[in-house]
């Protein structure tokens, strides 16, 4: 099976079905979002990760590129299309939009060595032994294949901590694998937050087949201190010579220090069995040679990682790599994800299915999984019997729809989750809205993790979970402002952590233009935050409930009556700390809708539709109903966006804009007017539009599988309403659907006629006819206990729901405009 330019989805040949499992792992395309719409490059993409990995995998062990031009590529997953390897490293992030993060600790097989200067490969200058690819990579869940143009044949594997390298060299080069501890992707089109690397030591065991050690390297996206990680490789066959090396710092990162720019880049120092950096934070690594042309070619390595020692580095790769044989840790691999992620989905899979549909679900479930990452065991910050994760990047992507999702089908995993998040309030002071590197940032609006814990509060996840605690971690980020970092691209407010612009929110009730920036989305995220506080305070500290409700109806102070834009009047605007408005704004677009801006990736227009909450209330100040439903109508017409997108919805020229979160419940609207059929529409439409089963499959930067799980929600044909135990129906792609649900129980979706058309005829819950386009979590016990959602579906574009509206459970009704009581 040959995917798109130059890909290769591997058939695992060796999934041996054990008992009747189905193996759906053969259906996910790993390089769906791999490439923007500029072919052969990665910007505008997915900004995924390829490789081997396991269920949020603390190890994610895959290529490290360099692709130029570098105005065109995006080196966040590490893997580019057509990009020269530099590395084959194992940490990464997936989908992430901001700089890259991670990429090490990195090994790389070469061919030949030099002699220090004579055939000009330098240890320390990847560009001087960088490797073009051959032929199609070939990769399938938990396996990876490449060939580099030296010949030599590279294969991944990964557990959850630990990884397997495999390297075939043809028979007649040298054998040398490089370690370079001070390699990281680096940002090569922006200085100021790019990583850099802060210094490591390396250590040769006494019979050469084992090295140890450990790497920092600085900032990146949240601009966070050093992370330092332990290593512990082998290789399978004692090397005939292998040493350590050092080297000065001189990597051209911007204001940093050790900086040469231009300069030449020096060679390196072998250093026998030890390197260490010292206080110039010299550059450590290690080279390890198995002579020329013997028949050796195979050479195999494990490498275990820790953030806590070496100790647990060499035993993660004892106990999870315990075999030799890359096949088996790919098979494990392949065993899990079936076994924990996609099995909690199952459809038809028979030889008469949608081959695309499936490859569209199963590739959806697979990105969705890959981070955050869990570090059970591996928080090196504080002691505690807490779960610890990271690589929430970030909350403001997840809170959407994903956390829902994993409420349902990831129960243990999501518990632990949020354990951790408030784990991270009582020994840091807040939880992260983005996190990464063990350190909080940024902040793109308000304090999602919020929005997060109340999901899950309203739906009853208790278990281990101290909501004593979790009330406190969000009744912080309603109250206390949090320290200013200096981020350079906001000189108003921190973007590490909390609600900078709180200086605003309580005194006025609305964030102002004037002393904070990102008016506009932080007006509407702050209100569905205070919404959020206000849910578990109804079950925590009642007495709380009615002062975070009325902060939620914060937006209608921002709410600007007189605001006319495209013959629609009243929409979320900029409000000054004098009470009037920004009238000269423009509605339509954002400018740069960027950190210091005056809405944040998203224009009034399209956040003025972003209150979950109190729906009710909005489509009032729109007007009514009628006028509503002609403003969203008009959202979704061709050429109306006045916003130049960039990444963040390249191709897209509506003023909705499904390829950015904030958008993402905008076309499910039509529920609240019970034209349900319009929902079905509108989004079966964007879906059919923007996602395929190719590399440039998404519309966007996946954002840690936020935009794979709104298709995932659209395919099982309901929508949840995020901080409300509210779904909306919708219309499913399959017509037999079973969801693992609450551990073990199943909630099977059923769609009769499925093939008559999309529009729902008619719903049946448990047997029982559903006139509401909604249910709610508790409703017959269904998400918990199980049963059955019987869907009818035909051509007839009909309006078959006879009940109650989907409700606005933050309703209140405060004068648009005017100020606190
Ligand atoms: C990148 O820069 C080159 C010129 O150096 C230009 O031709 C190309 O259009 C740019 N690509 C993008 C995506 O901006
Ligand atoms: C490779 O070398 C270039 C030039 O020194 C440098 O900018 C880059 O950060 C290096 N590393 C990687 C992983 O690309
Ligand atoms: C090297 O030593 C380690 C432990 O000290 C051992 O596990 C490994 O088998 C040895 N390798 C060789 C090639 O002797
Ligand atoms: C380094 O860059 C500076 C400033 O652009 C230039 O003047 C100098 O000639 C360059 N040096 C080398 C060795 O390329
Ligand atoms: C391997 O090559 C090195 C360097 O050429 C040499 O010193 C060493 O003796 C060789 N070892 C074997 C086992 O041939
Ligand atoms: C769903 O589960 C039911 C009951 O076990 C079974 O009969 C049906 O075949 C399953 N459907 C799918 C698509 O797996
Ligand atoms: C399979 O599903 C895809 C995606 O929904 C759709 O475009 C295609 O028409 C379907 N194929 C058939 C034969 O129904
Ligand atoms: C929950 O946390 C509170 C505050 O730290 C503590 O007093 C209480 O004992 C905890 N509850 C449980 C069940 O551990
Ligand atoms: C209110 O504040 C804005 C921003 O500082 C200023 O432009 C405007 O003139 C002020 N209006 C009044 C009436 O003070
Ligand atoms: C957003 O601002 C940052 C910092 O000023 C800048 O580097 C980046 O290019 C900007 N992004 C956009 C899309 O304007
Ligand atoms: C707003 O921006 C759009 C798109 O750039 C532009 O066409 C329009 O004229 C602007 N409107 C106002 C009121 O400035
Ligand atoms: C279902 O899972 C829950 C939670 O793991 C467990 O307590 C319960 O015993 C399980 N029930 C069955 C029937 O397996």
């Amino acid at each position: 099976m040959k995917a798109h330019a130059g890909r290769v989805i591997a058939l695992s040949v060796l999934a041996r079905c054990t008992s009747a499992q189905v193996d759906y792992s053969q259906y996910v395309n790993p390089f769906l979002g791999s490439e923007g719409a500029i072919p052969g490059y990665a910007y505008g993409g997915g900004d995924i990760f390829v490789g081997g990995a396991v269920p949020f995998g603390m190890v994610k062990l895959g290529l490290d590129t360099f692709e130029e031009p570098v105005n065109q590529s995006a080196l966040n997953g590490g893997w580019t299309p057509k990009g020269k390897v530099t590395g084959i490293s194992l940490l990464h992030e997936s989908g992430t939009g901001g700089g890259p993060k991670y990429g090490y600790p990195a090994q790389m097989p070469l061919t030949r060595i030099g002699d220090g200067a004579g055939d000009g490969v330098n240890l320390l200058d990847n560009r001087t032994y960088w490797q073009s690819r051959v032929g199609d990579d070939v990769a399938s869940v938990g396996y990876f294949k490449t060939q580099f143009e030296s010949g030599v044949t590279v294969e991944l594997s990964a557990t959850r901590h630990a990884s397997i390298y495999q390297y075939t060299y043809p028979s007649s080069t040298d054998k040398h694998v490089l370690i370079d501890f001070s390699h990281y992707l680096p940002y090569p089109s922006r200085s100021w937050d790019s990583q850099f690397y802060t210094g490591g030591e390396i250590q040769i065991q006494p019979n050469g087949s084992i090295y140890t050690g450990y790497t920092s390297i600085a900032n990146g996206w949240c601009l966070g201190p050093p992370v330092t990680i332990y290593v512990c490789g082998e290789f399978d066959s004692a090397p005939d010579n292998a040493e350590t090396f050092s080297g000065k710092n001189t990597f051209p990162v911007g204001r940093h220090f050790r900086t040469f720019d231009n300069g030449t880049t020096p060679q390196p120092t072998f250093r026998g069995s030890e390197a260490r950096s010292g206080p110039l934070n010299d550059r450590v690594g290690a080279i390890f040679s198995w002579n020329g042309t013997n028949s050796l070619s195979l050479i195999k390595s494990r490498v275990g990682v820790s953030f806590m020692s070496v100790d647990k580095a060499c035993a993660y790769k004892n106990e999870e790599v315990a075999s030799w044989d890359i096949q088996q840790t790919a098979q494990a691999a392949r065993d899990e994800w079936n076994r924990d992620v996609f099995s909690k989905i199952q459809v038809d899979a028979s030889p008469s299915a949608n081959k695309t549909r499936l490859a569209l679900l199963y590739s959806s479930l697979y990105f969705m999984h890959l981070i955050p990452s869990e570090r059970v065991g591996e928080n090196p910050l504080w002691e505690s019997d807490e779960p610890y994760w990271d690589d929430f990047y970030t909350m403001w992507d997840l809170f959407r729809n994903q956390v829902s999702l994993w409420h349902l089908i990831q129960p243990s995993y999501y518990e632990s989750m949020i354990r951790s998040l408030i784990d991270m309030f009582k020994n840091e002071g807040y939880m992260p809205d983005g996190r990464s590197g063990n350190y909080n940032g940024l902040v793109q609006g308000g304090s999602n993790a919020d929005n997060v814990l109340a999901d899950a509060y309203v739906k009853g996840l208790r278990g281990q979970i101290n909501w004593t605690e979790g009330y406190a971690a969000v009744k912080k980020n309603a109250e206390v402002v949090p320290f200013f970092d200096q981020n350079p691209v906001d000189p108003l407010g921190s973007l590490k952590e909390g609600r900078s612009a709180l200086i605003d929110w309580i005194p006025l009730g609305y964030v102002s233009a004037d002393r904070s920036t990102r008016a506009v989305s932080k007006s509407v995220e702050y209100s569905l935050n205070d919404f959020a506080v206000s849910q578990i305070a109804a079950g925590e500290e009642p007495g709380d409930q009615e002062l975070y409700l009325q902060r939620s109806a914060g937006w209608q102070l921002s709410w600007d009556t007189e605001a006319e834009a495209r013959g629609f009047t009243g929409f979320v605007m900029p409000r000054f700390v004098n009470g009037t408005f920004h009238k000269t704004y423009n509605i339509t677009n954002c400018g740069d809708c960027n950190w210091s801006d005056e809405s944040y990736e998203g224009t009034a227009f399209e956040y003025s539709f972003v209150i979950p909450h109190d729906v009710e209330r909005m489509i009032d100040l729109m007007g009514g109903p009628q006028h509503f439903e002609t403003r969203l109508d008009y959202i979704f017409q061709p050429n109306t966006s006045g916003v130049d997108l960039g990444v963040n919805g390249l191709g897209i020229t509506t003023i909705n804009n499904v390829a950015n979160e904030p958008d993402f419940g905008t076309p499910y609207l039509y529920n609240y007017l019970n034209k349900q059929w319009k929902s079905v529409q509108r989004s079966r439409q964007l879906a059919n539009d923007f996602y395929f089963n190719a590399s440039q499959g998404i519309p966007g930067n996946s954002d840690a599988g936020a935009l794979n799980c709104w298709l995932v929600w659209q395919m099982l044909g309901l929508y949840p309403i995020v901080t409300t135990p509210v779904y909306l129906l919708e219309s499913p792609w399959f017509s037999d659907i079973n969801i693992t649900v609450n551990h073990n129980s199943t909630l099977r979706i059923k769609a009769e006629s499925l093939d008559d058309g999309y529009y729902v005829q008619s719903v049946k819950i448990n047997g029982n006819e559903w006139s509401k386009n909604w249910f709610e979590h508790g409703d017959f016990d269904i998400m918990t206990e199980g049963g059955e959602i019987m869907f009818t579906l035909g051509e007839e574009q009909k309006v078959w729901e006879t009940g109650d509206m989907p409700p606005s459970p933050g309703h209140r009704v405060v004068e648009p405009g005017g100020s606190l009581s």
